[in-house]
Formats: C-alpha cells, structure tokens, sequence
C-alpha cells in the first residue's frame, strides 16, 4: 500500500462535519492521517486537566472508516497557559528578546520546566490510545526546530555548558579547539562561556559551531526523550517526526534521521525551478535513511500562505509533484492538510478539501491522485539505486554560515543544489550522503561545497578513490577540520595530495565579475591561485592558471575546480567525469525518469513530463494504471505522468 491522506484538524470545526470528513476521505482514497498535532491547548485546556472525550471520537471515526491514524503528540504548541505560568521557559533571541505565547513553538528547548509539561501530556496520549485500532504510528511533536531552533535565554546557556564539558572535558581542551588565544576568549571557568548572543563584533567561530551543534542536540534530546515514553508504553508502534530536509538547515537531520523508525518529510515548492529543488528534498530524504522507502508527511495541493506572493499549482502540478517524490523512494504521500482552514494563520494555505469544496480543480485532482497511488500499490517497499552520491555535512555548512569569510557570496546550499540540478538535467538520480559514511557502493562521487571535513571525513574520499572511484571537488571544500580551525600548508589541506594540487591564495569574485576559461566556459564568485602538483590540468582561466584538474591516485582520480561554474558550463564537466566514471547520462529536456526496484528485480520506471510537448522515451513492459503493454516506446502526453512495470 502507499499510503495517503495529510494532517487532519478536527478540532477546527464542529463535530457535524467530522463524519463528512472521513466519508470524502474515503471518496478519495485516503487511507492514513495525522491527527492531533497542535491541539495541546485543547486536550489540556488547563494546566493538569485533560480532555481527550473529542480525540476519542475522532479516533473511533477514523478506525470505524478504516483510516488509520498518526497520533501525533501536541508539543510544538504549547498552549497560552504555559507560557503565562512559566516565562522562563519562553525562547529567547540572541538579542535578548523575549518571544511570547500567540504562535508555536513557543518554548525553549532546553528549558526543565517545558520538558516536563511536554512528556506529561505525552504519557497522557500514549497511555490512551497505544491500543487503539486506529493507531498506526506516533507522530512526534512537528517540524522540530522550525520557528525555535536556538535559544539564547539562560537555561540554553546552562545546558550549552554541560554538552561543552561532555565534549571537552577540559577548558584547555575547548580553548585550544575555538582558538581562544585570538581576541583575548580565553576562559578560565565554565561559567563565563555564553551562547553566541549579540556582540559588539564577530563571535568565535568555534563558539558559534558548537552552539549550533548543540542546538540540534538540544532538540533532538526532545524527541529521543518523547519516543522513548511511547516506545515503554506501545513497543509495538513505530515513531517518527516530520523533518524539513532540503529546506530547512539549522537541525542535523543525520542525527535525526538515526533515531526514528522511518524517515518522514515535509517539502513544498521554492525556487525557481521548484520541481528540481522538490527531487533535491525527495533525494535527500530517501538518503537519510540509507535508501529505505521514507514517507512524504506533508506537501501542498496548490498554494502555501508564506511566501508572499503564493503560487497556485497549474493543473496537473499536484500530480507531477506527488509522482516526483513516489518515484524517488516515497512509500506515503501526504498533504498540509485535509480541509482547509476557515480561520487562523494557515486559512490562506491550500488544502485536500478546498474552501470551494469538492465542485474544484483541487478535489478532482487529490481524488485522481488518489486512484493513481491506489493502482501504484506494488511500488511500497521497493528502493532507488543511485552511482553517485553528492557529500553533505550539516556542521560544514554551519561553519560557513559564519560571516567572516573570504565571501559570503559562496553558498553552500545553494552550490549542492546547483550540481544536484544539472545532475537532474542530465538525467542522473543521486543520493546525497554524509562524509564519513560508506561510499562503496558509488561509482561517482561529488563534493561541490564541504568547507569542513573532519580526519575520518578525509580519508573515507581518499579511500574511495583509491578503491577505483571517482570524485569531483569544488573550490573552499577541504579547508577546516572539525574546530573550524583552518588546514595548514596550501589549501585544501584535507585533500592537496588526493587532488594532486595546492592553492595559495583566494581570489573572491565580485556580484557579476567572472573568469573566462580557455575551454570556453565562465566562472563566477570564486577563483584561486591553484598550482597542479601531480594532477593534469584540463583546462584554465584565459590567464593561465588552473580552473579544472584531474589527478591519478591509486586505482581511481580526483578532479577539482578552483571556480564556481553553472548551467551548461557545469554540465559539460558534470557529463565529463560521469563518463569517465560509467555513469550513464540520459537526459530529455524537461523529462524526469526514475527507477524504483525491488529486491527481487521487479521493477518501475517513473516518467514526468515537466514541459509543455508530449515526448517518446524509451521504455518495455506494462503501463501501471492501463495495464497497456509498453513496446520500446512510451509517449508521455506534456504535463502527465507514467509509471511502468519494466520487463527488461
Ligand atoms: C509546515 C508545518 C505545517 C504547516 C505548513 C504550511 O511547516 O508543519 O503545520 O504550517 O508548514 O506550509
């Protein structure tokens, strides 16, 4: 089964449309919601006093329609009570803003007084529904971090403390490791060590990673310790919570990813190719839990309310878009939210049930893409093999973040997700993986951005490459380690003899200056005085240094860039090393084509036509829907979709 449905609310609207709830589900194939997520305030309008007589009936509803549900636990709103009663666990900005009740997230996640009020009403909602019919999974709290993911107030700041003594031990151990030598930093107790709060100048660099370290510990310390009340209360049921992998880069989600059952995520639309950034969340997701089938927990069926001015998908969108993430691993597709909002901050946002109600554009489509799922059953548990994997770290791109650099105009995320997009253009699905993790399985590796490498990060790419794989390096990667602290003897320090070059000096390009390479192509942002060690040089600046170096080392080679290039350009030297690698390259403008396999060799093949033109590909075996042979040949009408069962 691929599951379907979205978060279901309720509780914001009187019980007669409840019933008409589940029976439009039904219509529209919906088979799992998630339920309860932000009413905190309603199951404990009072602080100590519950009220779970209206969850109970929805629960019932749900398990009477044969819909199942994802009892999420109600933390990431605590209700107005709570912050009245403890302002001292309100969160708190690095300038000393009290940010108050009237929104979500409102508390401090390291504040003692919200994790107990948290886990009480957890155990409240895990003891009264681990056994219910309905219950299918617990949804953990929502979106951690998403408007509260570092606080500044002092408890974080008691906190901030003890994770640095647990992974110091020492103060001269962490004033060695932030270099507190510089500036006059050095602490000689524990007690004067701050979170990076406003300052007259630029805060230690070491200082301002380990808070961000420690803030996705923090939040992550919230979960493991919800999951962990339910997993002693209903072993039996798994638990996950909604990350925002793609868009959101303040949580470690390898971490986070580490500790759930399966991965969930919840992606909407960005950007200015917004179905490409879309398989960018959709690759990552998947990659975070080591290629397992992972669940889209939410996306929209049209329109959002945030982004100022909200584009409405074009016909068809909704179904391209879902088909997008099936294809890339998703086993559940699911929406922000089942019936949209009358009232509220999200009332603008698009839903399942329109406010025009079923006559609409968005209901004959969520009920299309309910048929589609129904027929696209057997696809459930079957998984993407990718040749290669883009190299992401979570703490380089922190470190980055910092302000002092020799540019701010190089953006690591946006970096990543250009090469992942020519890649998508190319028609080459990647995975995108963590540094140290295993990289056998590859044929290719790419490193666009990695600032930060730790030793064990280093040598994992010196390893692969040896072992007969291939990488391509962008410029600034490989030049700190852990600490922030700057690789010495010629830059990249990490990797000067894997890439067979060493670079003395940084050239940071302007807003609009370029360099021209001999080879034709333009560089921008970044240049770099680079010398070629052992490495051939393929091709250069017009004014003679290196821009684009390959070097043999052991069984396989490096190349490096020493610039930033994008569109064809990038894709030219993309096309070149998966050739060289044997990774197959495929592209039709505007086409995305994805398998998913099982273990035992059954197999799809996922064709989404983003143009405007109907297109042919190639394809053998049976139309999923139809259950039309496929000869060879596949037409694909513009805009539409087709899964096909492979015989090959
Ligand atoms: C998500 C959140 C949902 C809803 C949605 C709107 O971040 O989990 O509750 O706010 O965004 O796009």
């Amino acid at each position: 089964m691929i599951g379907y449905g979205g978060d279901w609310n309720p509780e914001q609207w009187p019980e007669e449309t409840w019933a008409e709830d589940v029976a439009l589900m039904r219509e529209a194939g919906v088979n799992q919601v998630s339920v309860g997520i932000f009413s905190w305030s309603l199951v404990e309008p009072v602080e100590g006093r519950y009220e779970f007589g209206w969850l109970d009936r929805v629960m019932d509803l749900l398990a009477a329609g044969g819909v199942r549900a994802f009892m999420a636990t109600p933390t990431a709103a605590p209700p107005p009570w709570f912050g009245r009663t403890y302002p001292e666990a309100l969160p708190v900005d690095a300038d000393g803003r009290v940010l108050f009740h009237g929104s979500r997230q409102g508390f401090c996640p390291s504040s003692p007084v919200y994790r107990d009020k948290a886990l009480a009403i957890v155990e409240r909602i895990g003891e009264r529904y681990r056994d219910h019919p309905a219950l299918a999974m617990w949804h953990v709290h929502n979106e951690y971090g998403c408007h509260n993911s570092r606080c500044y107030c002092d408890a974080s700041a008691a906190a901030f403390r003890g994770w640095l003594v647990a992974r110091y031990g020492t103060l001269d151990a962490l004033n060695e490791a932030w270099g507190t030598a510089f500036w006059s930093q050095r602490y000689s107790d524990w007690g004067q060590i701050l979170p990076p709060r406003a300052t007259p100048s630029f805060h230690n660099p070491g200082q301002q990673l380990d808070f961000r370290r420690f803030s996705s510990d923090a939040l992550l310390d919230l979960y493991r310790a919800e999951r962990d009340l339910l997993a002693g209360l209903a072993p039996q049921v798994p638990a996950t919570t909604n990350l925002m992998a793609g868009a959101h880069w303040d949580m470690d989600y390898w971490s986070f990813a580490r500790e759930v059952d399966v991965v969930s995520n919840d992606h909407y639309l960005i950007g200015k190719d917004p179905h490409i950034d879309l398989a960018f969340a959709a690759d990552l997701s998947r990659s975070l839990g080591r290629g397992r089938p992972w669940l889209l927990m939410e996306h929209s069926t049209s329109a959002v309310n945030w982004q100022g001015v909200n584009r409405a998908k074009r016909p068809g969108e909704l179904r391209r878009n879902s088909v997008q993430h099936l294809a890339r691993g998703a086993d559940a597709i699911m929406f922000f939210q089942w019936r949209a909002s009358r009232a509220g901050a999200e009332k603008w946002h698009s839903a399942m049930l329109p406010h025009a109600g079923t006559g609409t554009k968005v209901w004959r489509e969520v009920v299309g893409l309910g048929g589609l799922l129904k027929d696209a059953a057997e696809v459930a548990g079957s998984t993407v093999t990718s040749d290669v994997a883009i190299l992401l770290d979570y703490g380089s791109v922190w470190a980055q973040d910092h302000p002092a650099q020799p540019t701010t105009l190089h953006k690591p995320v946006e970096v990543i997700k250009s090469w992942h997009a020519e890649l998508w253009k190319l028609g080459v699905t990647c995975d995108v993986v963590h540094p140290e993790s295993d990289l056998s399985g590859y044929r290719l590796v790419l490193v666009p951005a990695l600032y930060l490498v730790t030793d064990h990060g280093a040598t994992n790419l010196e390893r692969f490459v040896a072992d007969g794989g291939t990488v391509l390096a962008g410029p600034y990667s490989g030049i700190a380690d852990e600490h922030d602290r700057i690789r010495l003897g010629g830059y990249p320090g990490a990797w000067r003899d894997l890439l067979g070059v060493t670079v003395e000096e940084f050239f940071p390009l302007e807003e609009g200056e370029s360099v021209e390479l001999a080879g034709g192509g333009i560089g921008a942002v970044w240049s770099e005085l680079a010398h070629a060690t052992t490495a051939t040089v393929l091709d250069t600046y017009v004014t003679g240094e290196p821009a684009w170096t390959r070097n043999e080392w052991e069984g396989g080679a490096a190349h490096y860039l020493t610039t930033l290039l994008a569109g064809a350009d990038l894709a030219r030297v993309l096309g070149a090393v998966c050739a060289e690698a044997g990774v197959p390259v495929s592209a039709t403008p505007g086409v995305e084509m994805v398998r998913r396999a099982h273990a035992d060799g059954r197999g799809y093949l996922f064709v989404i036509n983003h143009s405007g033109a109907d297109v042919v590909v190639a394809a053998t075996g049976v139309g999923l829907s139809d259950g039309d042979p496929v000869d060879g040949e596949l037409t694909v009408p513009a805009g539409e979709v087709r899964i096909v069962r492979e015989t090959r």
